[in-house]
């Protein structure tokens, strides 16, 4: 087969986006029959449900004694968000960014917090700031794995025991794909809608006891919204975190939750989860090797996402573009497949480099991944082919 001819098979799930994400495999809409649909989520059983997506959570992470895990409003956004507008500015903060949502964050405390006390440790797609210049004696934060570049922190030996500020981690894209040192870690966010494949607008919110020190012995200037709200009289509200919601949540979108983490546990738990995508990592790793017009975005190796796994096109006819034509480019590649079902929302996010983004979480089956290869070689050589190439 030369690389022009179209592949015979398709991927059997052509769902390679990067939130919302795919389901599991074998998911349907049955997995959600026993929700607890017209009933209040202040229910006794409902509470209950609610209670158990935090313990099977906390189980399979593993989570330290004495961490506070909850479901908090607005998804990934609304915990960071939180988090930030209750803990900030007791000290002086070192932000790190590396892509769009590192940048946002940056924003967030910069702009509508008006911190003056702000120290921006930033890189570009597809590297990693220095991490040695961080100062633990500040808060700190950063995003596990940079979902619009691929570029993951590779571990968590960077991060001071010692430390007396706090770190607050955005990991949406990490948990439940990649080791997390939770001692490390005082804050994390993540939702549902990526790696487990649940649905969006609810947010998990984990704190460390030095989190919940923070918020019963500071009180930020600022006023701070009943959703935000996790002190009750200078008390941490500790009812949150035990399924007394701050507000209404969907019991369809928990029970989805419940499934997810139910089918987590059946293939392994966190380390069948993190074997399934880092095969995936793997086999599009395996692909890159074998082909010339396509690199890693993130350029050291232990630093490749195993989740959001991000490529640039380095082909001479590519990079002999303007910025605005390598966007239009890949923009046709992306819907060649999208066209031919063979893979949907691989384009590169809006703010990064021109490109592709395929999703290697958990949820994605490796032999999708490998059948998917094929196809971004037929894609490459249409549009090449259009450009003269
Ligand atoms: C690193 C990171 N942070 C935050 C978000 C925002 O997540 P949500 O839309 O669930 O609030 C995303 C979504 O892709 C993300 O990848």
């Amino acid at each position: 087969m030369t690389a022009a001819a179209k592949p015979n098979a398709r991927p059997n799930n052509p769902n390679f986006s990067s939130g919302p994400c795919s389901k599991r495999p074998g998911w349907s809409v049955e997995a959600l029959t026993d929700a607890m649909v017209g009933r209040s989520h202040r229910a006794k059983p409902a509470k209950a449900r609610i209670q158990e997506v935090s313990d099977r959570s906390r189980e399979i992470l593993g989570l330290p004694e004495g961490y506070h895990i909850g479901i908090v409003p607005a998804s990934d956004t609304g915990a960071m968000e939180m988090a930030m507008w209750s803990m900030l500015g007791e000290r002086g903060v070192d932000m790190l960014a590396w892509e769009s949502f590192g940048d946002g964050w940056v924003t967030d405390v910069v702009k509508q917090l008006k911190l003056q006390d702000v120290r921006t440790l930033k890189a570009d797609y597809g590297q990693l700031p220095d991490l040695g210049q961080v100062d633990f004696n500040r808060d700190v934060i950063f995003t596990w794995n940079g979902t619009t570049s691929g570029v993951r922190v590779p571990n968590g030996d960077w991060i001071a025991d010692d430390r007396t500020g706090l770190t607050f981690c955005d990991a949406t894209s990490a948990v439940f794909a990649m080791d997390m040192p939770w001692e490390k870690l005082d804050v994390v966010t993540y939702s549902w809608q990526k790696v487990l494949g649940g649905e969006a607008q609810h947010g998990v919110l984990i704190l460390s006891p030095r989190a919940v020190e923070r918020i019963e012995s500071y009180t930020p200037a600022w006023p701070m919204p009943k959703l935000f709200r996790m002190a009750k009289g200078g008390k941490f509200n500790a009812s949150i975190f035990s399924g007394a919601t701050i507000n209404t949540v969907s019991m369809l979108c928990v029970e989805d939750a419940l499934d997810a983490l139910k089918w987590v546990e059946s293939i392994g738990g966190q380390a069948g989860v993190q074997q399934r995508s880092e095969a995936n990592l793997a086999a599009l790793a395996k692909w890159v090797e074998q082909t010339d017009w396509v690199e890693f975005l993130a350029e050291d190796e232990a630093t490749r996402s195993c989740t959001s796994i991000c490529f640039k096109i380095v082909a001479d006819w590519f990079t002999a573009l303007s910025e605005d034509d390598q966007a239009a480019a890949a923009k046709k590649m992306v819907s060649l497949l999208d066209g031919e079902g063979a893979a949907f929302d691989i384009g590169a996010y809006r703010d990064a480099p021109p490109g592709l983004r395929i999703w290697g979480g958990a949820t994605v089956e490796t032999s999708d991944t490998e059948a998917l290869c094929p196809w971004l070689d037929w894609a490459h050589a249409q549009v090449s082919a259009e450009y003269g190439a």
